[in-house]
């Protein structure tokens, strides 16, 4: 049995190194491909692969086809719309994901690029607090309630909202619970994003919505660029010189965003969960979630049908 890692990506090598240990307790076989920068390896790597790790990776339709062995590929993270789960479910594949394994990183990182842009990146002027501001959390999941934590701890005021997630929920995390997104953006200093891609988020964060935040406030996203309505929100900053917006997924339209100078922010290349301790977390679940499947049949954390 073979379990490939394919991450553009790499893991810290300690979480390589667990990731093996858990494989080949197991009696299987495992193959690395790190910094691929050709599809063409990605297609060849996974020709005789049972199994595949991979993070933010693009496993296509042709990836399936390639992969003629291929039972189940596990995405060490949260968010899985870098697979084709169609195509996964028409080769009989599973996949799965590592729901938290790595979500105090990114939540972390939330915090570091909020310090960032409130302190004037940094640039000698005086810049503001957290303390006391009131911050928006967009989606409670993992991420969003580790956001919430460590945001108490800064002496922030924390609302939350989550199409999917009851108030009394929220509430019962000691956070005030917006009525609707619209709440939450007109009433926060801050909104923290924390939504997956799907076809409904997809560009939603949009010129109505953070057009209606108060003077100076900041959009922080640490989740996904497609959910950004890029151009609206270019429109909206030429005219709203007081906003800011700092991210850890660097939008298409980089070059525009950065002629609004000391008002945005994007890291080179996505470091949420860039960390040895979430890497160790996803990627050993990542390990044991195929050695469980192999061995018991165990489903738990499938995405697919
Ligand atoms: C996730 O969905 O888990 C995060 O976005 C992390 O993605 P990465 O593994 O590509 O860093």
């Amino acid at each position: 049995m073979k379990v490939l890692i394919a991450t553009e990506k790499p893991f810290a090598p300690v979480a390589v190194e667990g990731i093996k240990k858990e494989v080949e307790a197991a009696g299987y076989e495992l193959a690395l491909l790190e910094k691929y920068t050709d599809k063409a390896q990605l297609l060849e790597a996974v020709a005789d692969a049972d199994a595949i790790i991979i993070r933010s990776d693009k496993i296509t339709a042709e990836v399936f086809d390639a992969a003629k062995q291929l039972k189940i590929v596990v995405r060490a993270g949260a968010g899985y719309d870098n697979v084709d789960l169609e195509a996964a479910t028409q080769h009989g594949v599973v996949v799965m994901n590592t729901p938290g394994q790595n979500a105090n990183a990114v939540a972390e990182l939330v915090f570091g690029l909020l310090v960032f842009a409130v302190r004037k990146f940094y640039n000698g002027t005086a810049g503001t607090e957290l303390m006391g501001k009131r911050l928006g959390i967009l989606a409670f999941g993992n991420v969003g309630r580790n956001v919430a934590r460590i945001a108490k701890g800064f002496g922030m005021e924390v609302w939350a909202y989550d199409a999917y997630c009851p108030a009394d929920v929220i509430e019962a995390a000691g956070v005030k619970a917006a009525k609707s997104q619209n709440e939450l953006f007109e009433q926060c200093d801050i909104v923290s994003l924390h939504i997956p891609a799907t076809a409904e988020t997809k560009q939603s964060i949009n010129r109505q919505l953070v057009g209606s935040m108060k003077k100076g406030a900041i959009v922080v996203n640490t989740a996904r660029k497609e959910v950004i309505n890029e151009e609206e929100l270019i429109e909206l900053f030429n005219e709203r010189t007081d906003l800011k917006y700092i991210t850890d997924i660097m939008p298409d339209a980089d070059t525009k965003f950065k002629e609004f100078e000391g008002r945005y922010f994007s890291t080179p290349k996505k470091m949420g969960a860039q960390t040895a301790e979430a890497n160790i977390n996803a990627g050993i679940a990542a390990a044991k979630q195929i050695v469980g499947f192999f061995k018991d049949g165990c489903t738990k954390f499938q995405v697919n049908k």
